[in-house]
């Protein structure tokens, strides 16, 4: 397996060229647009890594799977989804259109930009400190580090060039569907998207999951089976964005990504996968993390979907 993984890096790194860092937030920017890594956890409790497997980067979207989780635990998937759709989406992640066009102005589904800042708005806190304890606590948890930590660099860029996820909020507050303080949620939400992993602790994060809920190596539950279910078909039918379409048919595995460059897929009963390379195509995917998973899935026979 080690041995496939550093193969198949060297092989997709070359893709890399097509796609191009995100400039959007200045700090993400700086990225290496060849880098790319790969880490695997299966179920013999074992990480095989290859390429830039540790090299830390910041979750960014993947982090709505981390408070999502934590809504539906706390609030039950009732209650979240009367505020937000589960719904696939053509528009890309941060778009404002359909929020307006359609009624009720409710978010498509959790993990598009409008619908991570309902999701917060939700979550059972008095303000954006205790928030982002929960959700860091929950974060290492999940991710199976207890040591997670902001990225303040990347949180400050982001929060200096956030006009658009501020009109979201902003807008979404407007019309009702989004209740509270808009800059302290704003700042929660920033602060998970800068949250600092490394493909490691995705691919525990996808064991997971993949396990509906099981902590690979201790065993424990640590979210509902129901919880985590969602979680897979969320990611199966809106994880990438008005990309998810193409990445199941080439892919065909659960996963979520985000454009620090990151991205975790979810093997049921198989395998959890972290893959970064901070060059992404025109959807805010990683190109290189792509081609590594499709050619995984392939060899490996991971498709589910
Ligand atoms: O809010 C944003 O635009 C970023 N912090 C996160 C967007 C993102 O990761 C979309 N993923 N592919």
């Amino acid at each position: 397996m080690q041995e496939l993984l550093c193969r198949l890096v060297a092989e997709c790194r070359d893709e890399c060229s097509s796609g191009g860092v995100a400039s959007y937030i200045p700090e993400l920017a700086k990225a290496d647009p060849r880098m790319l890594g790969v880490s695997v956890l299966t179920t013999e409790r074992t990480f095989f890594q290859g390429g830039d497997a540790s090299f830390p980067f910041t979750m960014q979207s993947i982090s709505k799977l981390i408070s999502l989780a934590l809504a539906i635990e706390e609030l039950g998937e009732d209650h979240v989804f009367e505020r937000v759709g589960m719904d696939p989406t053509a528009d890309p992640f941060n778009s404002i259109m359909r929020l307006e066009m359609v009624r009720p102005h409710r978010p498509q589904n959790p993990l598009i930009n409008a619908g991570a800042l309902v999701i917060l708005s939700l979550l059972p806190y008095r303000d954006g400190k205790t928030r982002i304890a929960a959700v860091l606590s929950w974060a290492g948890r999940l991710l199976g580090n207890n040591a997670i930590a902001v990225h303040e660099p990347t949180y400050v860029s982001e929060k200096n060039t956030s006009d658009r996820n501020r009109s979201l909020a902003f807008f979404l507050r407007s019309v009702g569907s989004l209740k509270g303080d808009v800059e302290d949620l704003l700042d929660t939400y920033f602060r998970q998207c800068s949250m600092l992993v490394t493909t490691k602790e995705l691919a525990f994060l996808g064991m997971v999951l993949a396990l509906d809920g099981i902590d690979p190596f201790s065993g424990e539950r640590l979210l509902r089976r129901s919880t985590a279910r969602v979680l897979r078909a969320l990611m199966a039918t809106c994880g990438l964005y008005d990309g998810s379409g193409e990445f199941a048919v080439r892919v065909g595995i659960p996963a979520k990504s985000g454009v620090g460059g990151g991205i975790v897929a979810a093997v049921p009963g198989r395998m959890g996968i972290g893959v970064f390379g901070p060059a992404l195509d025109g959807k805010g995917n990683s190109v290189g993390g792509m081609a590594v998973l499709e050619h995984l899935s392939a060899r490996g026979n991971l498709r589910v979907l």
